[in-house]
Formats: C-alpha cells, structure tokens, sequence
C-alpha cells in the first residue's frame, strides 16, 4: 500500500523520537512492500519561529490532507512568555479540533519486562495493570471561552449531549472489544456537565447490554488508579480529566516514556503521538525515549490502514528490545544496559521481523 504521513516533529526531543519512528516505519515498509511517503509539517514553538503562528492554516490543511498524522512533541520553555492564544500548545489544540479527532486512546498497560519500573508495591502489578483511557478530545474546558478581565479569569466548561454520546459510544465500543467493563468518570457531585455526562452514559447503557456500565467520581477514579487499578478495563472521560488520569495511568506503568496514542474522528485520517511532552532539559541530548513514538506508529498502522500484522511486528521488535536488557534512561533499573534514544532505534529496527 502507498500511504501518505502527515510528520511533525515538533520541538524539544521530538524530532529525535520522530526520527526513530520514521526508521521503524521504512523497515517496515521495506519488509511488507508498503510506500510511506512523508511531509514535514510545522507545529508548535518551531513554527511561532518560522511563521509567527503555532500552526498556520497551510500546515494544518497538509495534516487534513494526508492518510494520518505522525506528531512528536511542541512546547517549551522558550515559549512560555507568549499570550495564550499562540502558545505552542495551541497549535496542537487546533490541530486536534482541525482533524475533529474527538475521540483519544491512551492505553495502560505494563510490559512484563518493566514490572520493576512501576512505583506502585509489587503485589498491586502483580494483580495485573491492562486499561485503556477513551478521553474526549475536542470539547470541554480546553474549548470553551477563555479570558482575563482585569484580575479575574475565565475558563468556560460546556459539553452537548452530541459531544457525549458519541465519545460515550466510542467507550463502549472499546469495552465490547476488551473485556465488557467500562466505568466513566466524572465529577456529578458539583458540575451540570458531568450530571448530564453521567445521564448520557446510562441512556447508551441500554443500546450495549453486554458491557457492565460503572461511574466514579474523577477524585476517587485518581485514588483508584494507584490503589487498585486491576479493576479497570476502560475508563471513558472528558478531556481535562483524561489529561490528568492519563498521565498517572502512564507513570504507574513505569514511564510515561513508554505510552502510546490515538485520536480519531469519523474518518480513518487519525493523529498519533506519544502521551508525553517535549522534554526540553533533555533535548538534543540523545536521552529521550523513543518508544512512545514507535508505539504510537504502531497504533497508526493498526487503526488508520488496518495493517494488524505490521502493527504486531513493531510491537514484538519492542518487546524484543526490552527482553535483551536494554533501556533508555527513564526506565533503567539494576542489571539495565542503558542506551541513547538513537540505538534504541536501532536495536528496535534489528529485532523487527515479518510475522
Ligand atoms: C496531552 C498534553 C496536551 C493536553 C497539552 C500539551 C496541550 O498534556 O496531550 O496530554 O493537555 O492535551
Ligand atoms: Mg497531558
């Protein structure tokens, strides 16, 4: 198949994560005959340098256009002193609302091989951690109204019954997938919009008897995660709770360094980025993990060109790797042979097989 990747890598340690990435998509392609032609798009702080604005209009037109969208990472302290509305991570934001990518997966899941990496007591991993985070993309207080009048700011939170459902069907879908246990997670004891979150959620109920519908307060969801998260299948939540659940979700499983995603919409274009930032102290550095990247690479082929074999090959190639010992900084434990992010790539590449 030929397949056109939108590529941005960023800023910080993105275009040493994205240039693993890229390594590991050609060995596939070489190995299944596939074409990926890529075009780099400007994003973030790079492109407030070069354009004066975190995603001119073109740039993102070349992300709507493509097959799917690899992204690294934006932001950085060089640009925390700009206003609001061009930060670098506004770009993102705009990039995400652009492709209408509504719905994000960021699973949870440790690798056996990183058991050790966890900060959580060993009979609690033990226990199992396997869960996927449904996060709401393109809504909530990310969208809203946001403005400063004289010493007071606002922040506008609002969600349609249309916003929810359709994220609410998009979990329980998954669920149906897994293993038929979706708990969604809001805050109904004070917001209107989790009230009619939580109502939405119990009216899909009905259309997906299968799969047993379960609702947690997002403070008891965050004490949950760390006491006892075996009990969770897939969590479906709006977007600033899912930001915050899904970064904790990731450290429990030994480094946010190791988390893939998704963000799809109603087409199969969907955008495809590790859960973690830029990384600034450590760019250029040849330190940063690149396997939230490949794995993110992984994730596009299975779900934007239903490539499940090659996306199964990327994965054993990185279980490979981790099974012969090696790891970047973020995961090193006693007995680890370190590596930079560059021969991380590399050993990944090796250890990738036709399945
Ligand atoms: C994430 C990030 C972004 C978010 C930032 C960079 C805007 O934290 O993808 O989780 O909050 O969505
Ligand atoms: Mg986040």
């Amino acid at each position: 198949m030929v397949k056109n990747i939108a590529v941005i890598r960023g800023d910080g340690i993105g275009p040493e994560i994205v240039g693993e990435a890229l390594r590991v998509l050609d060995k596939v392609a070489e190995l299944y005959g596939h074409t990926f032609n890529y075009t780099d798009v400007d994003m973030g702080g790079c492109a407030i340098d070069k354009y004066g604005d975190p995603l001119p209009e073109a740039e993102l037109k070349k992300c709507v256009d493509a097959d799917s969208v690899l992204l690294g990472a934006v932001g950085g302290d060089k640009w925390n002193d700009v206003p609001g509305h061009m930060r670098p991570e506004k770009g993102l934001l705009r990039l995400r609302a652009g492709m209408g990518v509504y719905s994000n997966n960021r699973p949870a899941k440790i690798w056996r091989q990183l058991a050790d990496a966890s900060p959580l007591k060993k009979e609690i991993v033990d226990a199992g951690i396997d869960f996927i985070i449904v996060r709401e993309l393109i809504g909530g207080i990310y969208f809203g109204e946001h403005k400063t009048e004289g010493d007071t700011a606002i922040d506008v939170l609002t969600y349609s019954e249309a916003e929810i459902e359709r994220i609410g069907r998009i979990g329980f879908e998954t669920a149906q997938k897994r293993n038929k246990k979706l708990c969604s997670v809001e805050k109904s004891n004070v917001l209107d919009s989790s009230r009619l979150w939580k109502k939405v959620m119990h009216r899909l109920a009905e259309e997906y008897p299968d799969v047993e519908l379960s609702d947690m307060l997002v403070d008891n969801c965050a004490m949950q995660i760390v006491k006892n998260p075996s009990q969770f299948d897939v969590i479906v939540t709006e977007n600033m709770f899912g930001d915050i659940l899904s970064d904790e979700a990731s450290m429990i499983t030994g480094s946010i360094g190791m988390i893939p995603s998704s963000s799809l919409g109603a087409t199969k274009c969907g955008l495809y980025e590790p859960i973690h930032g830029s990384a600034p102290d450590i760019a250029g550095q040849d330190k940063a993990n690149p396997i939230g990247t490949i794995l993110s690479a992984a994730m596009m082929l299975r779900y934007s060109y239903d490539m499940t074999e090659e996306a199964n090959a990327i994965e054993n190639a990185v279980s490979a790797y981790l099974d012969g010992g090696y790891r970047t900084a973020d995961i090193m434990s006693d007995g680890g042979k370190l590596v930079g992010c560059k021969q991380c790539g590399e050993l990944i590449v090796k250890n990738l097989k036709k399945e």
